[in-house]
């Protein structure tokens, strides 16, 4: 999958493709499966997540994070509040904390540049290839960095890598459906509600650094 994706960003940088007037686009309600790896190859967490697009909410459940220091990773984000939840199910228990930045990997931030539109494998033999989209942008000042994604012709999320100091970080996202089969997961615990901020972090991301 790294192999992959690294391919995409060489083929995208290499690319000399007109970048035109392309708005960015904005991803419809998803369920589906999402992985996060550094830039060396290590998995730090694979999972399925619940997108509400409209909200702007999102739930990750991770049950694969051997590399972090938590073996579960369950996140209640709500971006447009900027407000991220870890939430422990077992003891009921959560976390309650702040985000600087909106920054998240399953919408294409709306001051996001199109870069270009590629056409992987055969682009006339159904199944044989892959046409997506590629959008550029920087990652929130303290940060620096900068991010490329890449977003199927109907905006389904494909995969987001995020450059940065001290390490940077890819995502990508698998089994896409267009709905959201679980409501319940995007609504907070009642065992969350009324906690104090106990950290403030730079994006959601920084859950995986
Ligand atoms: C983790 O969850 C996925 C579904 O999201 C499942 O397919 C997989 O078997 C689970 N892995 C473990 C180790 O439980
Ligand atoms: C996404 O789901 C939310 C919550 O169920 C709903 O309010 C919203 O209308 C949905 N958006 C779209 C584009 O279907
Ligand atoms: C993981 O836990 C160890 C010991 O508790 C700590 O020293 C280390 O900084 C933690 N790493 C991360 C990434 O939180
Ligand atoms: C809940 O369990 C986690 C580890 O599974 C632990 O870190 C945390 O302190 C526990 N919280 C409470 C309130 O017991």
């Amino acid at each position: 999958m790294y192999a992959v994706i690294t391919l995409f960003v060489f083929l995208c940088l290499a690319a000399s493709t007109d970048a035109d007037h392309h708005q960015p686009c904005h991803s419809p309600n998803m369920t589906g499966e999402l992985s996060v790896a550094n830039l060396k190859g290590v998995y730090k967490a694979m999972g399925a997540f619940t997108f509400d697009s409209t909200g702007n909410k999102l739930r990750f459940i991770s049950n694969e994070s051997q590399h972090l220091n938590t073996s579960h990773l369950d996140l209640l984000v709500f971006f447009d509040e900027g407000i991220l939840y870890e939430i422990d199910s077992k003891n009921q228990s959560c976390e309650k904390k702040t985000l600087q930045s909106t920054m998240q990997p399953l919408d294409v931030p709306s001051d996001a540049k199109f870069h270009s539109a590629l056409n992987i494998g055969h682009h006339s033999i159904e199944g044989e290839g892959l046409k997506f989209n590629m959008w550029t942008g920087q990652m929130p000042a303290e940060m620096k960095g900068y991010y490329v994604m890449s977003t199927s012709m109907g905006c389904l999320p494909l995969s987001a890598i995020y450059f940065s100091e001290p390490t940077g970080l890819i995502v990508s996202v698998m089994d896409i459906e267009s709905e959201i089969k679980d409501p319940d997961l995007l609504v907070l615990p009642s065992f969350c509600e009324g906690l104090p901020v106990v950290e403030t972090v730079n994006t959601f991301l920084c859950e995986f650094m």
